[in-house]
């Protein structure tokens, strides 16, 4: 698509609206998904379905008032991505599709809550897995680290990529271009786009009040990707795993917010 020329004035409009109320319900749905999380965590375990993970979202979302951004989203028919080893992304949820050990998993949630989305995902070990998998897992968790410290506003969403691409190609991995963060909020996508590849230029630029995704997803094989014959699930070209994770953050006055921070999770030190 070609750029459209902007006024200046368009553009001094285009400074995102986040007043107080609205960070504060991004909070309460960004907090709720990470609660999600951290039950699903509980639970991942050899022979649990990926279908039984679905269910737990569900009704933890429905107790809660709760909807799930994923369930009808252009057709998708599940309430999160369950995505399993050389699974990237968008993985459907089945009561047929069991755990096994030595399984990776990542698994996507986005309740909406009063109108508010809070998207999130982890990967999760099942049982013992083998070193290559922990150090995949490890590795793509400190990627999304660098990319959120990346963040700042006056700076530009390239700065996103420029820091996970290069850290992830010295560990010997290669970083999916085909998905993307997103901007969100009170929808579940919208600008701006978030690359976790180095694209040419800076990008658009970072502004307080913008609130979006980082969520690399990183291959132990090549970057390429395909989307099985379901027309969700996205595998490894080379079916060698996947790996990724997801924050959603806000950009203020202050710096940033993580919104879908666990129970148990510590930010690691911001790089030098
Ligand atoms: N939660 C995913 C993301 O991070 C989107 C999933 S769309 C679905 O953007 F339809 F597959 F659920
Ligand atoms: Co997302
Ligand atoms: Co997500």
């Amino acid at each position: 698509m070609r750029q459209k020329r902007r006024s200046r004035i368009k553009r001094r409009n285009d400074r995102p609206q986040l007043t107080p109320e609205k960070l504060e319900g991004l909070r309460v749905a960004g907090r709720f998904a990470a609660e999600i999380l951290d039950r699903v965590a509980e639970m991942i375990a050899p022979g649990i379905s990926t279908g039984d993970i679905d269910n737990l979202v569900l009704e933890m979302s429905n107790a809660r008032g709760a909807r799930c951004a994923p369930k009808g989203y252009r057709g998708f028919p599940k309430h999160c991505c369950t995505s399993i080893n050389e699974v990237v992304c968008h993985g459907i949820p089945s009561d047929a599709q069991r755990l096994q050990e030595g399984d990776i998993i990542n698994v996507d949630v986005t309740p909406i809550l009063d109108g508010f989305y809070g998207d999130t995902s982890r990967t999760f070990a099942v049982g013992e897995i083998s070193d290559e998998a922990r150090r995949l897992i490890d590795d793509t968790y400190e990627a999304m680290w660098r990319g959120i410290y990346a963040v700042k506003a006056g700076g530009h969403v390239g700065d996103i990529g420029r820091a996970i691409q290069p850290f992830a190609e010295a560990r010997g991995y290669s970083v999916v271009r085909e998905f993307t963060g997103h901007g969100t909020g009170e929808t579940f996508h919208c600008p701006p786009t978030i690359t976790h590849h180095v694209t040419l230029g800076r990008g658009e630029p970072i502004l307080s009040g913008m609130v979006f995704t980082i969520e690399p997803m990183i291959n132990l094989g090549r970057w390429k990707t395909r989307i099985l014959d379901d027309g969700w699930t996205a595998i490894t070209v080379d079916r060698k795993l996947s790996a990724q994770w997801e924050h959603t953050i806000a950009v203020t006055d202050e710096g940033i917010e993580i919104l879908t921070l666990g129970a148990s999770e510590t930010p690691p030190p911001r790089p030098e």
